[in-house]
């Protein structure tokens, strides 16, 4: 435990505290035995991760961080040594507004004086694949990098892998049950294509930490996380190993992956490009060709994949 409210550590801002990145880079803050002040935003400084963040020291901002609370969003950054930030294109699907709020985060902690600004982004699909894909939820991230790096405060880009926990989940499932009661990992990308899986919780906050704890502030730099490169097939391998439930790689359609999509709720566009997004792993890679990082030199080893699976809560998939 070693957050502090001393004014000698430095303050690292953290946006998304209660969500899943910020949560991440909390805890690897805490595990670090380098001291910290930590200030965390939320919304709603009453729920239940935020609670639980104050208990262990750290600083709950109820903030909302929209354009059109422009004011309060430059308050909440002053002070900041440091800060870590993170956009949430799934709560609303809008590239314009995902864009619009990275900028202010920018912009405002820029207004602060920071020594670093670390940014969830990830790369431009549709620049790499010279137009063929597109994903907004790539696409507004990208775009924000490039203002952040143009912005002039030191700026470093840590990009998260694939979440392993989006196996887990029934409102995105990659696993699905099938009518004889074996379970499918479709995908409409054949099963050869890797993806550079992130043990988010347990491993993304190690690389900002990582980034955070160089001698010098590493402006410019790219961090491609992953915990596990692994194709399709070696994944559905490894949850069978991990479960004990029989789990197969299949191939789908463009028309039936959509149609599911759609079906769980997915706007057509968000829809393609989830999609796309596989088209472009196939091709180019999730990093579209950037040499993923591993987990070499953090301050914890990473577990198996396999060992991932065994541990998960697969009660909402694998039922
Ligand atoms: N799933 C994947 O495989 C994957 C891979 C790479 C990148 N990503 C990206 O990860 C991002 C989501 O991050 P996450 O998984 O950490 O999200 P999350 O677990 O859903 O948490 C979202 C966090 O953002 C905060 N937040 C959202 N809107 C806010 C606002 N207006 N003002 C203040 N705080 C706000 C929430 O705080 P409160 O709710 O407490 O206010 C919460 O702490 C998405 O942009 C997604 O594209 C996902």
């Amino acid at each position: 435990m070693t957050i502090t409210q001393a004014q000698s550590a430095p303050l690292v801002a953290v946006v998304g505290a209660t969500g899943v990145q910020g949560g991440s880079v909390i805890k690897a803050l805490v595990e670090s035995d380098k001291p910290y002040r930590i200030r965390g935003f939320t919304r709603d400084a009453t729920k239940p991760a935020a609670e639980a963040l104050k208990k262990r020291g750290v600083e709950v901002v109820a903030v909302n961080l929209v354009v059109e609370n422009k004011e309060e969003v430059y308050k909440a950054f002053v002070g900041a040594d440091y800060a870590f930030l993170v956009t949430n294109y799934w709560e609303h699907m809008s590239l314009e507004r995902e864009v619009s709020e990275g900028k202010l985060l920018i912009d405002a902690v820029k207004a602060t004086g920071v020594k670093g600004i670390i940014w969830s982004g990830l790369v431009s699909i549709k620049k790499i694949s010279g137009g063929k894909y597109t994903s907004d939820a790539f696409e507004g991230k990208a775009q924000v990098t490039e203002y952040g790096r143009a912005a002039g405060v030191p700026f470093v880009d840590v990009q998260a892998g694939a979440y392993a926990t989006n196996f887990l989940k029934s409102s995105f499932p990659f696993v699905v049950k099938e009518a004889d009661g074996t379970y499918a990992l479709p995908s409409v990308a054949p099963g050869t294509t890797v993806m550079s899986i992130i043990d988010m919780e347990h491993a993304y906050g190690l690389y900002v930490r990582w980034v955070l704890e160089m001698p010098v502030f590493p402006d410019g730099l790219n961090v491609y996380t992953t915990s596990w490169d692994l194709s399709q097939e070696d994944q559905a391998r490894q949850i069978s190993e991990g479960t004990g439930k029989k789990v197969v790689f299949k191939q789908i359609t463009p028309e039936v992956a959509a149609q599911r999509l759609v079906s769980l709720g997915f706007p057509p566009a968000a829809a393609a490009g989830i999609l796309d997004t596989f088209h472009f792993m196939d091709e180019f890679g999730y990093y579209g060709g950037n040499p993923s990082t591993n987990a070499d030199g953090l301050a914890r080893p990473t577990r198996t994949f396999a060992e991932w699976a065994k541990s998960a809560d697969w009660s909402k998939v694998l039922v």
